[in-house]
């Protein structure tokens, strides 16, 4: 077995698709804390002021059993509350929660409808439930409309998006996907990981900003990007939790995460609900990379948000630019196959609202340098 396993390391090796984990160092282009919120006081503090009170650092089970801290049912309340739907789950991560929500809802007669975009975490999920599957190509509403026609069989159609993708940084058209699933009879599920906290009204998401939440059958709110914590929330209507606290095994067969650790989602929530200052700005340090890399002839593809991918092609070209841009004290990452489709390896900008513009433009300097060394 290791034998097999070295070999198949080689090969990742000569396909320039061999991942290594690096510590980041440099002006943070690769990070999700897309607010600036990961250092604020006022997050430690709660952690603090939780660890205080508390008597356990430890949740000591799962929530089923002795896991169930008051502070998870507050937190999960808090924050339907705050995205107005009649309740949320709280799951240990967001990958827990996409498993959890479509390997438990699904069953084998159904056919979802996935985005080809989706994230690996949305794919393992429906892989997990044996459901019947029809990938339709990003953001192909034509495609989608024939597919979803041409499903007459007997079971439920499911159709599975994020709200901005997290690869390519564009954006779900929520209404038109709405009134498709209500046409056809589907249901609707959104992955607003990268919207939440940064996209409408204080941060409350794509669906909400789009006011479709109650044609929505369940979005998925991750806290590890912008909410600067962990976990992430399944949102929806009160059968939906009940359901899911009775399926969905990973969080059925899983301990919870410390109670104080709900202390820190909740005060992130609140933080970031206020944070109009900083989403503004994001918007803005965002559109003006787009402006300067189209400027530069650069491609900037469809990115409608803080991240902008910046397409090479080859695993080679992506790595070579991701190098040239650590040596001028940028933190970013290649992003290469099966992560993205192959030939679309691509260092992925994912902008944060601690960067200013002369940030970018000192990133573009460095860009349009790694462009000229390496020929593109
Ligand atoms: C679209 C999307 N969904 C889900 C996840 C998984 O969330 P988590 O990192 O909390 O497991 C991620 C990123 O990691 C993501 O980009």
């Amino acid at each position: 077995m290791i034998e097999r396993m070295a070999a198949r390391l080689c090969a990742l090796r000569d396909a320039d698709q061999f991942r290594e984990l690096l510590v980041p160092a440099g002006i943070p282009l690769c990070s999700n804390d897309y607010l600036g919120l990961a250092t604020h006081p006022r997050l430690k503090e709660a952690i603090a002021r939780a660890l205080e009170q508390d008597a356990q650092v430890a949740s000591t089970g799962s929530r089923l059993l002795s896991g169930n801290h008051a502070r998870w049912e507050q937190l999960e309340s808090q924050f339907a509350d705050f995205i107005g739907v009649e309740a949320a789950l709280y799951f240990p991560s967001g990958y827990a929660a996409n498993i959890g929500l479509l390997g438990s809802i699904l069953k084998v007669d159904d056919t979802v409808f996935s985005d080809a975009a989706n994230h690996a975490s949305l794919i393992d999920g429906i892989r997990l439930s044996r459901a019947n599957r029809v990938v339709f190509p990003h953001l192909d509403m034509n495609y989608l409309e024939d597919a979803l026609r041409a499903q007459t069989g007997s079971g439920e159609k499911v159709v599975v998006v994020e709200s901005i993708f997290s690869m390519d940084g564009d954006r779900a058209p929520i209404a038109q996907l709405v009134g498709l699933c209500e046409r056809f009879d589907a249901s609707l599920i959104i992955d607003e990981a990268h919207a939440t906290g940064v996209v409408g009204t204080g941060g409350r998401g794509l669906v909400y900003a789009a006011g479709r939440s109650e044609h929505v059958l369940a979005t998925v709110h991750t806290c590890g990007k912008a909410l600067a914590s962990m976990g992430a929330f399944v949102a929806g209507s009160r059968t939906l939790r009940e359901f899911l606290i009775n399926h969905a095994r990973p969080f059925i067969f899983t301990t919870a995460l410390p109670p104080y650790s709900a202390a820190h989602v909740s005060e992130a929530v609140v933080l970031a609900s206020q944070a109009d200052r900083e989403r503004e700005h994001l918007a803005n340090v965002s559109e003006h990379l787009r402006a300067r890399m189209r400027a530069a002839g650069f491609s900037v593809t469809t990115s409608e948000s803080q991240i902008v991918p910046l397409i090479l092609g080859s695993n080679q070209t992506a790595l070579r630019f991701a190098a040239a841009l650590a040596g001028a004290g940028f933190a970013v990452r290649a992003i290469r196959p099966p992560t993205v489709p192959p030939g679309s390896a691509r260092l992925r900008f994912s902008l944060n609202a601690t960067l200013s513009t002369s940030n970018i433009d000192a990133l573009m300097d460095a860009l349009t340098h790694a462009g000229g060394v390496s020929g593109n």
